[in-house]
């Protein structure tokens, strides 16, 4: 067997990984959890050792870019200690991550100090109100404020992620790119996902496709096709006479598979191979029969990934078809 890569049997090379440390939030945004949300005992969450040695078996397969999600990544204890490590790595071009903003308004300088290159910060309201009903947490201001400490610690290209649902925040999408525009901040609309089994609403009637969002930006704002590329599921659109770059993440109106180039590992310590798919390995289990065996641990998942579905199936009118919740996963 071949250590060169990670290359599925689709001829798709792995050089992406979206690394969860964290099942636990702050939050509780209304598509992602209830708020009775039972998390995972601690001794079930990777170490951060654990961590660090599942992303160095990765970068020994030509993983070039990771990002830290959650749950929210920050509310993990001593996360720096594993963004050092990994943010010293010659071998990673991109170190990135997901974040709600909460506590960034304290670690932006520490994240930008350990060699974190890129920050995603999810906002779906710019309404106090509306945002502490969508989370559930009356925050607004501490993110924005977390956004402005971004900035301040050198983070350029920073991008907002927005979910946006009928009839919860559709009227708010030009305001957000507003927003986008005059902080010179990229942001990306995300369509709902049935992930997770949530009690708040039925997802089929809050569904809110891509082409809608764009529709309403392109009512105020002009957009042009960019060629920005990132091998992932966004497709990029220029808004004109500005810096700001609009990303539309469509799971459901659009098939961005065939061009995958990424895995997930779960805070468990689960591969996840492909979005609309169960985890295919449980690599905890593995590590902890062979503590820090990054070459054992490098053979499994060039193994498992024979195993990577060549495409998604999710369907909007289907409640639920994937029984983990994005927070145990990681956007
Ligand atoms: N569908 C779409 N996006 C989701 N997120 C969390 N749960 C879902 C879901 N069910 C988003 C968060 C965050 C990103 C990591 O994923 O809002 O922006
Ligand atoms: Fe937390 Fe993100 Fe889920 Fe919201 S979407 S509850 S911020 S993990």
């Amino acid at each position: 067997m071949s250590e060169s890569g990670l290359i599925d049997p689709f001829g798709r090379r792995i050089s992406y990984l979206r690394l969860s440390v964290t099942d636990r939030c702050d939050f509780r945004c209304t598509y992602c959890m209830s708020e009775d949300m039972v998390f995972a005992p601690r001794a079930q969450i990777l170490s951060l050792e654990e961590l660090y040695t599942v992303a160095d078996a990765f970068i020994g397969l030509g993983v070039t870019r990771i990002r830290i999600t959650g749950g929210e990544p920050l509310v993990r204890k001593n996360l720096a200690s594993l963004l050092q490590r990994l943010g010293s790595r010659s071998e990673l071009e991109d170190l990135a991550i997901t974040t709600n903003g909460s506590q960034l308004h304290e670690q932006a300088q520490a994240l930008r100090k350990a060699g974190v290159t890129r920050l995603n910060v999810s906002l779906d309201s710019l309404k106090p109100d509306r945002f502490a009903e969508l989370t559930r947490r009356d925050r607004l201001a501490q993110v924005l404020a977390g956004i402005h400490a971004a900035r301040a610690a050198g983070f350029v290209r920073i991008k907002l992620n927005s979910v946006i649902q009928k009839g919860r925040n559709d009227d708010e999408v030009v305001d957000l790119v507003a927003f986008a525009v005059s902080h010179g901040l990229d942001i990306s609309f995300i369509e709902e996902m049935p992930l997770g089994r949530i009690d708040s609403h039925d997802r089929a009637l809050t569904f809110c496709s891509s082409d809608e969002v764009r529709a309403l930006v392109e009512a105020r704002y002009a957009l042009s096709p960019s060629d920005h590329l990132t091998g992932g599921p966004s497709r990029y659109w220029q808004v004109a006479g500005s810096g700001t770059r609009i990303g539309f993440i469509s799971p459901h109106s659009h098939n961005f598979c065939g061009s995958c180039n990424r895995v997930r590992v779960t805070a468990e310590g689960k591969l996840v191979l492909c979005l609309g798919d169960e985890g295919a390995l449980d690599l905890k289990a593995l590590l902890r029969r062979h503590p820090g065996d990054s070459a054992r641990l490098r053979a499994a998942l060039v193994e498992a990934l024979r195993l990577k579905p060549e495409r998604h199936h999710f369907r909007s009118d289907e409640q639920v078809q994937v029984i983990r919740f994005m927070s145990a996963t990681g956007g």
